[in-house]
């Protein structure tokens, strides 16, 4: 699948000011700074879409994009940011839960994972809370450039065993550089994929 159109459409500080379409959605989530406000201009071929910054915590919002006028992607605000916290409601914050839990049409949340580094605590426990809540999701390793193969393969697998001693299988999982545009038809594909059973064509007569 190709994007040709991608649009920005709305900012939502809370759910309800989530604007009312039924389309198919994927959102993108995982901690501040992790590349998702990146991997989304990656998609969409424009750099200029999404707000990135080397500041965490730069996404604060919900950020809708329609994407070839009959989907949804989603840049939402990073979690992990609060310095101690013990429930997930301080974890993550109202807006994610709400949106993650509550939102009819998201279709697949993809969890960002910072390439680089072992399994953080925040990123199994946000997992293991999407598992409770039954909410699809995907991941989507980031920043794939900064390692050389040989790591990056170590570092997949390290974390990979990790999530099978909480889980039998895992998800769905893509490796990407926003940088070097690696992972985009991977991702489109899968989407694509998904939409067919939520898009119908439209009968002409
Ligand atoms: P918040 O909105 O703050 O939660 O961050 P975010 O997850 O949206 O991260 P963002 O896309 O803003 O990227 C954070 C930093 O990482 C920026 O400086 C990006 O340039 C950098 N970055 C993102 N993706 C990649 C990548 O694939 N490779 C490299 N080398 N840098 C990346
Ligand atoms: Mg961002």
């Amino acid at each position: 699948m190709q994007i040709s159109t991608a649009i920005f459409v709305k900012s939502a500080s809370k759910l309800s000011d989530c604007n009312k379409s039924t389309l198919p959605e994927y959102a993108f989530i995982g901690r501040s700074n992790v590349g998702k406000s990146s991997l989304i201009n990656m998609l969409c071929n424009n750099n200029k879409l999404a707000k990135t910054s080397s500041t965490p915590g730069k996404t604060q919002l919900i950020n809708f994009f329609l994407i070839n006028a009959n989907w949804h992607l989603v840049d939402l605000p990073g979690y992990g940011y609060a310095k101690t916290s013990k429930t997930n409601r301080d974890k993550f914050s109202e807006l994610i839960i709400d949106y993650c839990t509550k939102r009819e049409n998201l279709k697949c949340l993809f969890i960002l994972i910072d390439s680089r580094l072992p399994l953080q605590l925040i990123d199994l426990e946000f997992m293991e809370w999407c598992v409770e809540k039954e909410i699809p999701y995907s991941i989507i390793y980031t920043k794939a450039d900064k390692n050389s193969k040989s790591e990056l393969i170590r570092n997949i697998n390290a974390i990979e065993t990790k999530l099978l001693v909480h889980w039998e299988e895992l998800p769905n999982t893509f490796t990407t550089s926003s940088e070097k545009k690696v992972g985009k038809e991977a991702i489109l594909e899968f989407i694509h994929f998904n939409n067919q059973e939520f898009i119908k064509p439209i009968n002409t007569f």
